[in-house]
């Protein structure tokens, strides 16, 4: 299966800064295009201007986060419609720092995802344990959990793609383990298994201080189809390095 390599800017990127990267990431794109997927996922205010820079590029475009409606009183929400009419083919679900700050709920993600099929948006919805968790061992039970509770019935072709993001790997410059993410992603495939006859074709990503070092020695990890990146999406050339180490 081809990577996805995703960026996740956050609250990140003003007009200036967030067109100027997706202009130069465009531009490499057009001059020479990594063998992997790439997406980006911009600020909100950023998806109308940043979606005609990426056109014909094959740089895909996701929002990171939607409401679970299609439309109504939700004031400061934005539906998967709007980010669909954005120009948006994905978007990020059930991010840890949604889940913390606030207080999304596995019931509330799966709603969202819902929503995202419904629009047939691609949801990427993540999971991961923190650092409390892990050293309970606790790690497998909960994201098992996040898993079944996140996730509708797996039977309809719809794509989807999962990402594993450690908590306290997540602007830490920690990862885990190769052996470790190797685990948790074989975990992943054989819990999608029991829901779906076609988890092999989810893509899972792995998520957490992934940067332009690390990158080559966590793709290749087995059950590894990509990587959802924070901070390093931020800059182009370390994106871009990263995209590269996809393709080896
Ligand atoms: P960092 O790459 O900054 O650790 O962020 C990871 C993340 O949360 C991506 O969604």
């Amino acid at each position: 299966m081809r990577k996805l390599i995703a960026g996740n800017w956050k609250m990140n990127g003003l007009r200036a800064d967030g067109t100027a990267l997706a202009r130069a990431l465009a531009a490499r794109h057009l001059d020479a295009g990594p063998d992997c997927e790439l997406l980006i996922c911009p600020p909100a205010t950023l998806l109308a201007e940043i979606a005609p820079l990426l056109a014909g590029t094959g740089i895909a475009l996701g929002g990171q986060d939607c409401h679970p409606d299609a439309v109504g009183a939700h004031t400061g929400d934005i539906s998967a419609a709007m980010l669909k009419d954005a120009g948006c083919a994905y978007v990020i679900l059930g991010h840890s720092e949604r889940r913390r700050e606030h207080h999304e709920t596995d019931a509330l993600v799966r709603r969202k995802v819902g929503a995202a099929r419904a629009t047939e948006l691609i949801p990427i919805v993540c999971v991961g344990e923190t650092a409390a968790e892990r050293d309970a061992g606790r790690t497998l039970a909960v994201i098992g959990a996040q898993l079944s509770g996140s996730l509708p019935a797996l039977a309809g072709a719809d794509p989807l793609v999962i990402a594993y993001e450690p908590v306290w790997a997540i602007g830490t410059g920690r990862t885990p383990k190769q052996h470790e993410i190797a685990d948790v992603h074989a975990f992943i495939r054989s819990e999608l298994a029991k829901g779906t006859p076609r988890a092999a074709t989810v893509r899972i990503l792995y998520g957490g201080s992934v940067n332009a070092k690390n990158a080559q020695d966590i793709l290749p990890i087995a059950n590894v189809d990509g990587a959802l990146v924070g901070g390093a999406s931020l800059d182009a050339q370390a994106f871009w390095t990263i995209a590269l180490a996809a393709g080896d």
